[in-house]
């Protein structure tokens, strides 16, 4: 596991890549799907958003935390719930999530990872038997705890299933063993909870740490993120 920043390091054709960013873009993604939204649309950069205004699709803008001017939201979960998404098409841009994404193009396979699907991640991870890399959107192309942290979850699992770890995936793994005993306070002191906690937004944070309470297991298919059907 490892930033978009290293990618380039890595086969990622060989692989099936999982795109974490938990505060808040995978997490939203994640509950968006669970929560019947027909596709959601990750594009890079706020004009490629812009440029679907006058469609039916919903559009959804972040940088540094805040939703940008002139669109439907940003990134909050609590955007994405059964009464907003269901049936809809929501194309999302976010700081960091959204650009890990795409630069993630070329892998075997692009699902997305936060704690609300964890164990049916891992788990159908561990059934697909592939080289598996954890992209960590981490913040600004730097490392960031709280998408580490997720990825030793990940490889906790992993790893019981018999997969071999490579540095990385340990050092994750052993970032896990210091926060699961209680992964709010934890990451409490992560630096992307100042950021949204001067913006007020602490009650994301807090519902970001959910465990499993979704199944769905968001791909990418073409330019679409849609419910994988196992
Ligand atoms: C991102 O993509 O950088 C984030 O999800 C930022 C956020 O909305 O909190």
């Amino acid at each position: 596991c490892f930033t978009p920043a290293l990618l380039p390091l890595y086969d990622i054709g060989n692989s099936i890549v999982v795109v974490i960013d938990i505060f808040r873009a995978t997490s939203s993604i994640c509950y968006g799907i669970e929560n019947g939204a027909a596709a959601i649309i990750p594009v890079s950069k706020v004009e490629e958003c812009a440029a679907y205004h006058g469609t039916d699709c919903l559009l959804a803008a972040e940088r540094d935390g805040e939703v940008v001017a002139g669109f439907d939201f940003g990134n909050s979960p609590f955007a994405y719930t059964p009464e907003k998404v269901a049936g809809r098409t929501v194309v999302l841009t976010t700081t960091n999530g959204t650009h890990a994404i795409q630069l993630s193009r070329g892998a075997k396979r692009i699902v997305i990872g936060s704690f609300f699907n964890l164990t049916a991640l891992s788990d159908w991870l561990i059934k697909e038997q592939e080289n598996i890399l954890l992209v960590c959107a981490g913040w600004k192309n730097k490392f960031n705890l709280e998408d580490s942290v997720f990825a030793g979850a990940v490889v906790a699992r992993l790893k019981d299933a018999g997969y071999s770890l490579d540095d990385s995936s340990i050092a994750a793994l052993d970032l896990y063993g210091l926060a699961s005993d209680d992964l709010r306070k934890y990451l409490k002191k992560t630096s992307h909870s100042e950021r949204l906690k001067k913006l007020g937004i602490e009650k994301d944070i807090d519902f970001c740490l959910n465990v499993d309470i979704t199944r769905a297991i968001p791909v990418l298919e073409d330019e679409k993120l849609i419910k994988l059907e196992p």
